[in-house]
């Protein structure tokens, strides 16, 4: 009798382990840089919502904001080791991943508005970027937008004079350096999370971001001009582990790729807006002096800069190159 019962108990705890496993949900943790309040912040607190929505529960979504998890190169190894489950890298950090081709986004002067960007990152040419990630162990599943690049510094940063000796913080891209030395300026890779003390305490004169980030960050506060120069683009690929993706069930990650599209959408719908909003709010502080560059200024920065293009060719691939620029004419 003691048998039997014990085997009735063992056979409910089984039970209610079984069940309790089928409840719980699948974590997808989502680590990202930024504050919540930016394109990409945005866009995965909505990827989280609607993968819950999409999936009845089955799926939770832990968004970890502003490098609270893991900083930039940390969350890549992160990644890779299984440690979290998605990422939204900006296109100038998968060097380090060996897929230097994402660096042609970097390139100066590459697009001249997000229907240019479009035509890449939602065509043939991103798609086949994306692939190129698949024999790393990660899955691309999507292009983020976020925007145009401003410069910003203690001084104006218009002419090749003023950029002459500046240290200006870069992401970790081969492209944004050269960029930077093409305009006569010292580059210094650092880790986003660092970027405001750094500013702050005069590790670094300056740096070049758009809007939404410098406003987020705060780094307007301690940058006594910004100077409108839409010099480059900054943006996102969102990626998985591709293990942890294959596994997951067939009707699961069939919701998760919904989810992710409707978050395209919103992210490529909201940037724009978000970057323009947070110029507006850096304007109305008076903390920092925003600056336009005049034609002449504009040309002569563009012609300081062609040579980037040329020097990072082999780099980043001529064929992938050639297939950016067609699709942007
Ligand atoms: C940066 O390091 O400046 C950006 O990549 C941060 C981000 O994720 O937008």
């Amino acid at each position: 009798f003691a048998r039997t019962r014990r085997l009735a108990i063992l056979s409910t705890a089984l039970l209610a382990a079984g069940l309790s496993w089928a409840q719980a949900p699948i974590v997808i943790k989502f680590s990202h840089v930024v504050a919540n309040d930016t394109p990409k912040g945005k866009a995965a607190d909505f990827f989280a919502k609607r993968a819950a929505e999409l999936t009845g529960g089955k799926v939770k979504v832990e968004v970890y904001a502003n490098s609270t998890l893991y900083k930039d190169k940390e969350e890549m190894e992160a990644l890779q080791l299984g440690a979290v489950q998605m990422l939204a890298p900006s296109l100038a950090k998968f060097g380090p991943l060996g897929a230097k081709e994402f660096e042609v986004f970097d390139l100066p002067f590459i697009f001249d508005n997000y229907e240019e960007l479009h035509k890449v990152t939602q065509g043939p040419v991103g798609k086949m970027l994306l692939g190129k990630l698949e024999g790393r162990g990660i899955k691309g599943l999507a292009f983020w937008d976020n925007g145009f690049k401003s410069f910003s510094a203690n001084k104006p940063l218009k002419s090749l004079d003023d950029f002459k000796g500046q240290k200006l913080r870069i992401q970790s891209s081969k492209v944004l350096e050269s960029q930077m030395r093409a305009l006569g300026a010292l580059p210094q890779v650092m880790a986003f999370s660092e970027v405001y003390q750094a500013l702050q305490t005069g590790v670094v004169d300056g740096t070049e971001n758009p809007h939404s980030n410098l406003y987020t960050q705060k780094m307007h506060e301690v940058q006594k001009h910004v100077t409108l120069s839409d010099h480059g683009y900054l943006g996102y690929a969102v990626i998985t582990n591709k293990k942890f993706w294959d596994g997951l069930p067939a009707d699961v990650r069939g919701k998760l790729e919904q989810a992710m599209t409707e978050s395209t959408a919103y992210a490529n719908r909201i940037a724009k807006e978000e970057n323009d909003a947070a110029l507006e709010k850096v304007k109305a502080s008076g903390k920092s002096q925003v600056h336009a560059l005049s034609v002449a200024e504009r040309q002569a920065m563009k012609k300081a800069l062609v040579k980037v293009h040329q020097e990072m060719a082999s780099r980043i691939g001529q064929e992938t190159l050639n297939a950016v620029y067609k699709e942007t004419g």
